[in-house]
């Protein structure tokens, strides 16, 4: 059985989003340049679209991060399963986030990379769940604030599914026990 998903972002709502953002980073980081670092695997269409809009010079780098385990919950461990392959030592850093949930994977991420001495360090998401946060992480770029609901698509999985999605839809409950 097929789950059921409905359109929360339409593919033109994210696009457009992302679009703003760019646009806020090219103003905010004019005359230098960026350094993308893309935390794999549910921000890969993100900072693929972002960067595509994005005017001021820019190099990327790819990192993947365990936190979530098998559980459905961050663990607040943040295990490095894959570092960058450069340094970030006087570098303008951006950590690209497809969701911010409790905050535990980018605080702990961001805590870790300013032990590295970038120049700056921010943090950007796509998707912001302000009703879930367990940290005081501030995120400099966010395009879209959205409620607590399991959300699937441009780059977000259930259990590795869904990812290709263009859109954002949220993953509708089983109702296979209701009586019809
Ligand atoms: C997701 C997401 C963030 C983290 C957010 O990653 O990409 O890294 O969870 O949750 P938090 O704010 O509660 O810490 P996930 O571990 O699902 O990996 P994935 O990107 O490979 O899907």
């Amino acid at each position: 059985m097929s789950d059921k998903i409905s359109v929360l972002l339409s593919e033109e709502q994210v696009l457009t989003g992302i679009l703003k953002a760019a646009e806020q980073i090219n103003h905010d980081y004019a005359g230098k340049s960026i350094h993308l670092i893309c935390v794999l695997k549910g921000s890969v269409f993100f900072t693929c679209e972002l960067a595509k809009h994005l005017t001021i010079p820019v190099t990327m780098d790819f990192m993947t991060v365990s936190s979530y385990g098998d559980a459905t919950e961050s663990s607040g461990v943040v295990t490095i399963k894959k570092d960058l392959d450069e340094s970030i030592e006087g570098r303008d850093v951006l950590i690209i986030e497809d969701i911010v949930d409790s905050g535990r994977t980018l605080s702990r991420l961001a805590a870790e990379l300013e032990t590295r001495n970038p120049s700056s360090l921010r943090l950007c998401t796509l998707l912001d769940k302000p009703e879930r946060r367990v940290t005081d992480v501030t995120v400099d770029y966010v395009c879209f604030e959205i409620p607590d609901e399991f959300v699937v698509g441009f780059g977000l999985d259930s259990a590795q599914m869904y990812r290709n999605l263009p859109y954002i839809g949220v993953l509708e409950p089983e109702k296979s026990n209701t009586p019809q």
